[in-house]
């Protein structure tokens, strides 16, 4: 049986752990020819060997800090370089700053705006003329909470940016489509990783919180999205583009 990915090259943003890592593996599990990076080393090369043990391809790419423009052109160029082209660009990578309206300071949004807004536009920018050589795929890490707001956790400019990351897939959509980009955004609710664990699931008892507010018995896994993106990214999904999908535990049913 052919793999869903098989041979497609694939620029993964932020592969040094959660759900990078996943995106990663499952990625080159399905045939693909996976790029990725991380603004930490140790993580990434972890990714990198978890790839190789799993039969997988991966270059893997850091330190590269993506909201620096000049490193994000830097490192586009040279992750289209490794194989020759670019098939499919998944924008991972985020680091929000959470706080409490309104002692969010300027300088926590402005972070939080160009390191999860920003930071999409400067690698599909770059991208973009690699993606349209052979109609490529743009999958863009949105949120439940570019849906929903949640009370007293500081959420102001995370959900603005991820807000924007909805926002910006409906443009790349729509510009994509005479070259044959598709652009698709996913919305994770609670995923346990390395990130979701320092921001909130080390709190005693919050896993459980979380689990009540959903339909499932249990919170995500970076699997879970990894499996959603694969799908996303393959061309089963070829009649799918400039939509949103929620994976979510029925988060937001409710
Ligand atoms: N975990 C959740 O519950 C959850 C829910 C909804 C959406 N998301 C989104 O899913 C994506 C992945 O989240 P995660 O929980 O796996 O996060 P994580 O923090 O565990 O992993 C993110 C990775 O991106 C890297 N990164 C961050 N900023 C970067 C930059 N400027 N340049 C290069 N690399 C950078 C980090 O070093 C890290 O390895 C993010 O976009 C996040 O906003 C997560």
């Amino acid at each position: 049986m052919s793999r869903r990915l098989d041979g497609k090259v694939a620029l993964i943003t932020g592969t040094g752990g959660g759900q990078g890592r996943a995106a990663a593996i499952r990625f080159a599990q399905e045939g693909a020819l996976v790029v990725g990076c991380d603004l930490f080393e140790e993580g990434n090369q972890e990714t990198v060997e978890a790839v190789k043990e799993a039969g997988g391809v991966m270059t893997g790419m850091a330190p590269v800090n993506l909201s620096d423009p000049q490193v994000a052109q830097a490192w586009v160029e040279e992750a289209a370089a490794v194989h020759g082209r670019i098939d499919v660009l998944y924008n991972n990578a985020s680091s929000p700053k959470f706080v409490p309206m309104p002692d969010l300071s300027v300088e926590d949004w402005q972070y939080t705006i160009h390191n999860e807004l920003d930071l999409v536009f400067y690698v599909t920018k770059f991208a973009w003329p690699y993606l349209a050589q052979r109609g490529g795929v743009i999958i863009n890490t949105a949120s439940t909470s570019a849906h929903v707001a949640t009370a007293g956790v500081g959420m102001a400019a995370h959900c603005a940016a991820k807000g924007g990351v909805l926002a910006l897939t409906r443009v790349f959509a729509a510009d994509g489509g005479a070259h044959g980009i598709r652009a698709v955004s996913i919305s994770p609710g609670a995923i346990k990783t390395p990130g979701s664990i320092k921001e909130f699931f080390h709190i005693p008892g919050a896993e459980e919180a979380v689990i009540g507010q959903l339909l499932t018995n249990r919170v995500g896994l970076p699997e879970d999205i990894a499996a959603l993106a694969a799908f996303v990214a393959s061309d089963e999904a070829s009649f799918m583009t400039g939509v949103d999908v929620l994976m979510d535990g029925g988060l937001t049913a409710l």
